[in-house]
């Protein structure tokens, strides 16, 4: 009975210590994908600015790939980690149970099913389409269209919950049907982010009477890769990331629904 008693009292104490880390008068993002990239870069920039971070990564606490978010982590204490591999839907849940009385101002699904290298990432976007596998093509749109609706659904009410009440979704000019990438490449990328765009568009006339806002932003070509930072064309990482937080602030009704080109500021096409 007393061992009962004691499990109950640990079990309501969770959420407490789950965001005691975490500032009651900062807002909140959640980011995906925040062990690298873009995602990282995110992390680190919401951190400078004060706000609460929940940084969420796919790998275990101690995988070592998780070492320069830690280094943010021990410069942020209001940055905590999470795992969060986003085709699992229990793993979201537990999450989003954890942090249940948590407002989170802005979720970010940030993470995509990428290589680590630009180089092996155009291996894979030139595969023929006679060779194309299509169990990975389950995989992209596993990770690139389903997470993140299966984030949004089971984050609903702490955006609901919060002030600021934003969902920001990184999509790809690959999706694109009006401006598309030149050649038939990355085919099952390419149609999972164009599903991303449709769904999103969905998502911002679904809780558009609850007043959240759900954005598209876009990428051009972000130097998020260790392959990449000598790139002629490729633009620094922080300094399109500052520019995706400029974005991400200034979303409206008039932009929820529509992709913001996060170099140039302006709605591309769909
Ligand atoms: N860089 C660009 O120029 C560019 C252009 C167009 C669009 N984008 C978009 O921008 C976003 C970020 O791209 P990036 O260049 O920063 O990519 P990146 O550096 O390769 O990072 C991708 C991130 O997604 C994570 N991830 C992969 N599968 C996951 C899963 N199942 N669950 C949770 N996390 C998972 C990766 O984790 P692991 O480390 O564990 O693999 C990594 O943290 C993506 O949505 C991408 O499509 C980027």
């Amino acid at each position: 009975m007393f061992r009962r008693i004691l499990l109950l009292s640990l079990l309501a104490f969770l959420p407490l210590t789950a965001t005691a880390a975490l500032d009651p008068g900062a807002p909140t993002v959640l980011i995906t994908g925040a062990n690298r990239g873009i995602g990282l870069e995110l992390a680190r920039q919401y951190a400078a600015l004060g706000w609460n971070v929940i940084a969420t990564t796919r790998r275990p606490p101690d995988d070592p790939g998780l070492a320069e978010l830690r280094a943010i982590q021990e410069k942020h204490p209001r940055l905590v980690i999470e795992r969060i591999d986003v085709t699992k839907t229990e793993m979201i849940r537990a999450v989003a149970e954890k942090y249940r009385d948590q407002p989170i101002d802005v979720l970010i699904n940030n993470a995509a099913a990428v290589e680590d290298t630009f180089a092996a990432d155009m291996e894979e976007a030139n595969t023929p389409f006679d060779r194309i596998d299509f169990d990975d093509a389950r995989t992209d749109f596993d990770v690139n269209t389903l997470g993140p609706m299966r984030m949004a659904q089971a984050f609903l009410p702490h955006i609901e919950r919060s002030k600021q009440k934003k969902i920001a979704n990184i999509t790809s000019l690959a999706g694109s049907f009006g401006q598309p990438l030149p050649g038939a490449i990355a085919m099952n990328y390419s149609a999972s982010k164009a599903a991303l765009n449709k769904y999103s568009v969905l998502l911002s006339i679904a809780l558009k009477e609850r007043g959240i806002l759900v954005g598209l932003f876009q990428p051009v070509f972000v130097a998020s890769k260790k392959d990449m930072k000598n790139m002629q064309n490729a633009s620094p990482v922080d300094v399109e990331v500052a520019k995706l937080i400029k974005h991400i602030e200034q979303m409206s009704p008039e932009t929820s629904g529509k992709i913001v080109n996060f170099q140039t500021g302006r709605i591309d096409p769909f």
